[in-house]
């Protein structure tokens, strides 16, 4: 055994990291962020104070000393879980002793780092979580921390010794995915030669929605404990489930699964399935049998305490549904909940049954954001495209006695009315930009997510103004991303991953390249950050203190660094970067939009079979772009090759054709553009 102190520790400290062997051909799994195991160990010593001695075993276990009033900070790199350890002492402390042998803190973020707990309670002027104190019996023991307070995001490890104590052994046993053996097993990637942030933001995306998926039995207890937490509550219908954060609440939030469904799809495949399989699960279980009103959370949250209620989330549930019919293509599912989702749109058709066609927004809950209400344009956006995407399911599972058809132009028509009631009430020709409703309140907030949610579901009706709303929408940005004008100080890190694939679906690449780089580069590089996972949202100028003006009251410790609303990213690139999306019932469409990028690919699988797709773009001077593509795409799908920018001839495997061909799934296509414009900047 080596004996050192921290200094020659840091000087010697040369012994290996567990890395999984790397493939040249898969040089993406260098950036999967997860262990290939689900018992861990410290990887490093991030701190040491006091009279304290660290052993460390050729294998790089670490034995700690510890005297009185010492303290030793474990860097775990991010996990979540339960500890357990060997303990050594020769002091017995008598029961009626308050004074433990040591006791143990957990961090996601660097900077809060210390004796005591980051937050899982929105109280800055009091420390709630404190540290979780040990008293152990005299002699060599095991001791392991009680189930009820699991911590399911963290970083650092804080052990602060009240006495003379040995601790060694400390293993996390990891929470998240319990379906997975082996954490690594990601069944989705994405790769390009020319920006390895980008890269990076696709892995952080993916892993942050993982440590996302949580056991059953690990909500947050309410009330919340005082002095110290409790994450031992039933998350809903029994089974690994996609949360909102990691550290908290540890609840589904239903408009949080609008972008993280997706991308824990993208990454995990069936596992990541799995897990939004059970939070729509829990969100049917819990829909009202009178009205058809989904819930605006899951049952461990103090809103759903309050009998809160969403119009916005409960449109997102929709989407969310609608997404998880595509991605798997499973008709018997379709069929087991369609009563569920019939209800769900008849309940927002009811709202649209007046004069003007919108729905006014009588349950205003939603991300955070302030105001609301009126004919409010981020509910009517989500409602046109909940509609919209629903008839087109239902036409698409039609069957002469399901009476899917009728509902599919019902639900249709409506959508129509809403599109054109939203332009022509809504739309502000001076700014560019819709406003949050009709009123003259509505009129002074042009908001980031009723004009992102706008443009991503095609609210718009001409190039034009797509490209005008896009424009407009950086008029928000400072230097690290767009202050969101319905939050003051504060970026939102979800509804900027809506904006990112807004910019997508107006066609400028370039300046859904821009927002990534700035604002989730921003998030990967900031020291108060984990650089592996991806915040809650920050304020105006990149702190941690989210949403301090709402309820959040800048505490800092309390906001989550791994919360996989922010991860729009992962589905950006893939869906939109790359280019292949599944947009309808067993239909993808491909449409490449590079940017400045030279070179991409990405692969995700279905229950339908797997999806990839590779393209390469250069430029052969006088001779225009080429276009070098790669299509695999399942058997039983079809798929429309929609290229965003022209060519002067297309070939399919080696046929030519149209550049907006329809394409029928099933084996490998290569697809050549020769003399084609510059992709768009
Ligand atoms: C843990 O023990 C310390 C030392 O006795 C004490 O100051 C602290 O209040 C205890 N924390 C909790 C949460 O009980
Ligand atoms: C969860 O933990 C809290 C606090 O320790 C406790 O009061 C509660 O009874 C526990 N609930 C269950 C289901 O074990
Ligand atoms: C269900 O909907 C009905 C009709 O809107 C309402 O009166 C009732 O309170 C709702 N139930 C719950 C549990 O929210
Ligand atoms: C389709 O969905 C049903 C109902 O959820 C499920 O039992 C079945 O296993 C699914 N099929 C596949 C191939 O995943
Ligand atoms: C929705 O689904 C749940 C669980 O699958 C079921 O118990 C409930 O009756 C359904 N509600 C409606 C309104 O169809
Ligand atoms: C319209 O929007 C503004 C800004 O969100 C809000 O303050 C106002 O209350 C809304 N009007 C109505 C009628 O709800
Ligand atoms: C950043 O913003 C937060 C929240 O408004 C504020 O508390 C903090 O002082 C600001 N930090 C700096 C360095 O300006």
């Amino acid at each position: 055994m080596l004996v050192t102190r921290l200094s020659q520790w840091l000087a010697l400290s040369t012994f290996a990291l567990l890395t999984a062997a790397n493939d040249d051909s898969k040089p993406w799994e260098a950036y999967i962020n997860s262990p290939s195991s689900r018992h861990i160990r410290p990887r490093s010593i991030k701190a040491i104070s006091g009279d304290a001695v660290i052993h460390t075993s050729p294998d790089g276990v670490y034995t700690l000393h510890m005297k009185q009033g010492s303290q030793i900070t474990l860097d775990f790199s991010y996990v979540g879980g339960l500890l357990s350890m060997t303990t050594s002492t020769s002091e017995s402390v008598a029961e009626n002793d308050p004074v433990p042998h040591f006791s143990l803190a957990f961090a996601e973020s660097p900077a809060f780092i210390r004796a005591i707990s980051d937050d899982t309670k929105a109280v800055p002027t009091q420390d709630y979580d404190k540290a979780l104190n040990v008293t152990v019996a005299a002699g060599s023991q095991a001791y392991a921390m009680p189930r009820e307070r699991f911590r399911g995001g963290f970083q650092y490890v804080t052990i602060h010794a009240f006495r003379s104590v040995s601790i060694s052994d400390v293993v996390c046993e990891l929470g998240y995915t319990p379906s997975q053996q082996n954490p690594r097993d990601w069944e989705g990637h994405f790769w390009t030669d020319d920006d390895e942030l980008l890269v990076r933001m696709w892995y952080a995306g993916v892993f942050t929605a993982q440590t996302n998926i949580a056991p059953p039995h690990t909500s947050r207890w309410l009330p919340q404990v005082v002095d110290g937490w409790a994450y031992n509550a039933t998350l809903g219908v029994e089974g690994p489930m996609l949360l909102d954060g990691a550290k908290r609440d540890r609840a589904v939030w239903s408009g949080d699964l609008g972008i993280a469904g997706t991308t824990a799809f993208l990454g995990l495949g069936s596992v990541g399935l799995e897990s939004v399989y059970y939070a729509l699960e829990t969100m049917f279980y819990f829909q009202n049998e009178t009205d058809g009103m989904l819930p605006y959370s899951g049952p461990t949250t103090g809103s759903w305490r309050k009998g809160s209620k969403s119009d916005v989330y409960h449109a997102w549930v929709l989407v969310a549904c609608f997404n998880y019919a595509i991605y798997t293509g499973n008709e018997t599912w379709i069929d087991i909940h369609w009563d569920n989702i019939t209800r769900g749109v008849e309940y927002v058709m009811q709202r649209l049954d007046n004069d003007v066609g919108l729905a006014e927004q009588v349950y205003d809950n939603d991300w955070a954001r302030l105001g609301g209400g009126g004919y409010n344009s981020a509910l009517n956006a989500l409602n046109y495209h909940a509609l919209a995407s629903l008839a087109s399911l239902a036409a698409d599972t039609a069957t002469e006695r399901n009476g899917r058809e009728q509902q599919a132009n019902d639900w249709s028509a409506a959508a129509a009315r809403l599109k054109t009631a939203f332009n022509t009430v809504l739309w502000d020709e001076s700014a560019k930009l819709y406003r949050d409703n009709e009123t003259t309140a509505g009129a002074r907030l042009f908001p980031q997510d009723g004009n992102s949610l706008a443009l991503l579901y095609s609210l718009t009706t001409s190039r034009e103004q797509s490209t005008a709303v896009s424009e407009a929408l950086t008029r928000n940005w400072n230097n690290i991303g767009p202050v969101t004008p319905e939050l003051p100080d504060t970026i939102s890190t979800f509804i900027s991953s809506v904006e990112v694939l807004a910019h997508y679906a107006a066609d400028q690449p370039g300046t859904a390249l821009k927002l990534m780089r700035r604002t989730w580069g921003y998030m990967l590089e900031s020291p108060l950050m984990t650089g592996t996972t991806l915040v809650e949202g920050m304020s105006a100028n990149g702190s941690l203190a989210y949403r301090s003006m709402r309820s959040y009251n800048y505490d800092s410790t309390y906001t989550s660094l791994s919360h996989s609303w922010s991860t729009g990213p992962t589905q950006a690139l893939s869906f939109k970067g790359v280019g292949l999306e599944i947009v309808g019932w067993k239909k993808w469409i491909f449409r490449p939009q590079p940017g400045d990028l030279k070179s991409l690919e990405t692969a995700y699988m279905s229950p339908m079979g797997e999806f990839e797709a590779s393209v390469q773009f250069s430029d052969k001077g006088i001779l225009g772009w080429l276009l070098d593509a790669t299509l695999k795409t399942p058997k039983g799908t079809s798929g429309t090759m929609d290229l965003p920018f022209r060519c002067k001839t297309v070939t399919v495997n080696g046929w030519p054709v149209s550049w907006q061909k329809p394409v029928t799934g099933g084996g490998v296509k290569r697809i050549l553009g020769v003399g084609c414009d510059a992709p768009q900047t």
